[in-house]
Parts: structure tokens; C-alpha cells; sequence
């Protein structure tokens, strides 16, 4: 079964086809981190706009890369939630059309359902139950995996994703937007322990998380310095930042593994990219001796096809739109309708 696979919620357009839930025929991506980076951050109605111009193209692209015509498509899947509300606009907009126009169904998909979906393209063997540590730009929290559309979320930031805390801590480094890579890159310069920097607990909910006093701990430092003119040493700081952020998420999710006995955990997003994050996950599984599947690089940020993986399952499991579907920015993945 061929999907044709939207993604449109922040500042990607990408549209891909997958066979199955499992096999990437085509992924047809634009970022428009570069004109964003402009202002430091994503302006929605520029992501809005840029959408509409690439998503057609892209449509296009996605099928002469899978060597297929729109008569070899079986259903179309769309982000419809969560995002920037005009960008997953556009998306659903354009799929409900193409729907429509192929006479296809049209399987509605939560964005962050899709990020945990990217590991199924990445590992064949891959299957529910497991646990998920997904890590984005806008969300952040530890997932039970139950089946492939039933999920119950554990824990979660109670403020600020980790990678917005990320995005915010580079640009008072004096990097640019998006943060998290040259964040990561800057870190691996340093062994860091120079800055101390706080670790948040949520009374009463140890799978809770909160990222929004490191946050303001980062921005404090370097003005404190600046406006003493002390040296900042970058490196050290942006090492001992990703170090305070995994200890925020590693242990909570070993703790959650215990406490559910799941044997497996994944991680998902954007900023499941993370070397600091990566190394501390592998090394906590390895001792608890849980298997841990770290997604590629390329599957870490948006794309198309982790729609395209998990609107396939999405569909066996019964989901459908009409085509009044709405866009939402925000919506738990317990609620998918
Ligand atoms: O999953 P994603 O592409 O978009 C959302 O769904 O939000 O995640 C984007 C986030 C950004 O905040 C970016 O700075 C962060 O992922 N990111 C990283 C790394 N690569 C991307 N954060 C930390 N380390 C990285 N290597």
C-alpha cells in the first residue's frame, strides 16, 4: 500500500511516499531554517507562506523519486496537529485536496505519533510495546507505546521542549537558529564541568519534566558575564548545557522502563539527534539492559515520511477523515481522534 505523506507543522515542507508503513520510496523535504534563522527564530506566517509554495513542487518531486503516478497512490496522510496552526494549515489544506482528488482515503496523523513512527522505517524488526523519549522542538516527553495508535504519555515538560531550551541557549551563544546542531557541535569542543547549572524536579511527578529555569539559568550567565566583561567559555558552557538536559530526560525515562518492566526504548525528534543525549541513553540501556533503538540522523528532524510510517498504521487501525478535517495547534497523542 502506497502512501502519499504530508508534513507541514513548523518550518519543513516535506511530502514522501512509503510502502507499507515500513519501505521510503520517495522523501521530498525543503527546510526554511535559512530564512527563519533571519530573525532568530520561526516566523509563522513566513513558514506559512513558504509552505504554499513549495508543498505542490514537493508533491511532484515525491512521486517521480518513487517512480509512481498519482493512480499508484493508495491514501494520503497528513499532519493535522500539533504546530504552528497556519503552517499545518497548509498541509491538511493541500492533502484533503489531493484526497479528494485521487478519491483516496485520508488518514489524519499526529505529528509527534510520527516521530516515534520514524523508527519503524529505520528498524524492520522494530514492534509495540515499547517506550519512546520524544524530544522535539516543541514537545518533550516519555511515551508508552502500547500498540501502534494506542499511546498514554507518562511524563512531560511542564514548560519549555527541550529543544526550544536548545534553540533559546544558542542564540544567547551567538549561534544560529536552529540551535541544537551547532549547540552539539560547539559541546563536542569541551569536556565541560566549568558551569553549574540547575536540574529541575516536579513535586509529585517524577516523570514530569521542566526545562524553563535552565533556560533562564543560560540567558543570566552569559549576560552576567557580558556585563562583567568576563570571558565565556562557549564550549564548556554549551557541553555542560547538554548535559543538564539529558539529565533531565535519561534517567526519567529509565525510571519510566522500571516502572512499566517495557524492555525496549526508542527515541524520536529532533533533538533525539543530540551526541551528549545519545551517548548517556546508550550507556543507561546498556546497564539496565533494555534495547535501545536510536533513530538515524536523518530521521531525527521532521520529514515526510514518518507520516507517511505511521498514517499507514493509522489506516489499518480503522482512522479516517472526511474532508472537513481541521488543523490544531495544539493536542495530546492519547487524544488522536
Ligand atoms: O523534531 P524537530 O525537527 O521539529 C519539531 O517537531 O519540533 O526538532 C527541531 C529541534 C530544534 O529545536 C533543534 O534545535 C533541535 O531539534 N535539534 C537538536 C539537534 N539537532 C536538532 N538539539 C540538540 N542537539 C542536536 N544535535
Amino acid at each position: 500500500m502506497n502512501i502519499l505523506a504530508f508534513e507541514s507543522s513548523c518550518d519543513e515542507t516535506a511530502v514522501s511516499v512509503v510502502k507499507d508503513g515500513r519501505t521510503v520510496l520517495s522523501d521530498a523535504i525543503l527546510s526554511q531554517a535559512d530564512m527563519h534563522a533571519l530573525y532568530g527564530g520561526v516566523v509563522p506566517e513566513i513558514a506559512s507562506r513558504k509552505h504554499v509554495e513549495a508543498i505542490a513542487g514537493l508533491t511532484d518531486q515525491a512521486l517521480a523519486d518513487a517512480n509512481l503516478t498519482k493512480k499508484d497512490i493508495d491514501a494520503v496522510a497528513v499532519t493535522y496537529a500539533p504546530g504552528l496552526i497556519g503552517a499545518v494549515l497548509v498541509g491538511v489544506s493541500f492533502a484533503k485536496s489531493v484526497a479528494y482528488a485521487l478519491g483516496v482515503p485520508l488518514v489524519p496523523v499526529h505529528h509527534i505519533r510520527g516521530h516515534i513512527a520514524a523508527n519503524y522505517l529505520a528498524f524492520p524488526e522494530l514492534k509495540p510495546p515499547f517506550l519512546a523519549l520524544a524530544i522535539s522542538g516543541g514537545n518533550t516527553m516519555i511515551v508508552d507505546v502500547k500498540d501502534y495508535t494506542d499511546m498514554e504519555i507518562l511524563g512531560a515538560t511542564r514548560d519549555d521542549a527541550a529543544g526550544e531550551c536548545f534553540d533559546k541557549a544558542a542564540r544567547v551563544l551567538g549561534l544560529p537558529y536552529p540551535g541544537g546542531k551547532p549547540m552539539d557541535l560547539l559541546a563536542q569542543q569541551s569536556q565541560g564541568g566549568k558551569y553549574t547549572l540547575p536540574r529541575a524536579r516536579v513535586e509529585g511527578a517524577e516523570l514530569d519534566m521542566s526545562f524553563s529555569g535552565l533556560k533562564t539559568s543560560v540567558v543570566n550567565l552569559a549576560h552576567n558575564a557580558e556585563q562583567k566583561g568576563e570571558p565565556l567559555d562557549a564550549a564548556a558552557l554549551a557541553r555542560d548545557f547538554a548535559q543538564a538536559v539529558s539529565d533531565e530526560l535519561v534517567p526519567r525515562a529509565m525510571l519510566a522502563a522500571q516502572q512499566t518492566g517495557r524492555q525496549v526504548m526508542v527515541a524520536a525528534g529532533g533533538v533525539a539527534a543530540n551526541s551528549v543525549i545519545r551517548g548517556d541513553l546508550e550507556e543507561a540501556c546498556q546497564k539496565a539492559g533494555i534495547r535501545l533503538y536510536l533513530p538515524p540522523l536523518k530521521l531525527c528532524g521532521d520529514n515526510g515520511a514518518m507520516i507517511g510510517a505511521q498514517g499507514y498504521y493509522e489506516y489499518l487501525a480503522g482512522k479516517r477523515a472526511a474532508l472537513d478535517l481541521n488543523a490544531y495547534a495544539t493536542m495530546e497523542l492519547s487524544e488522536q481522534e
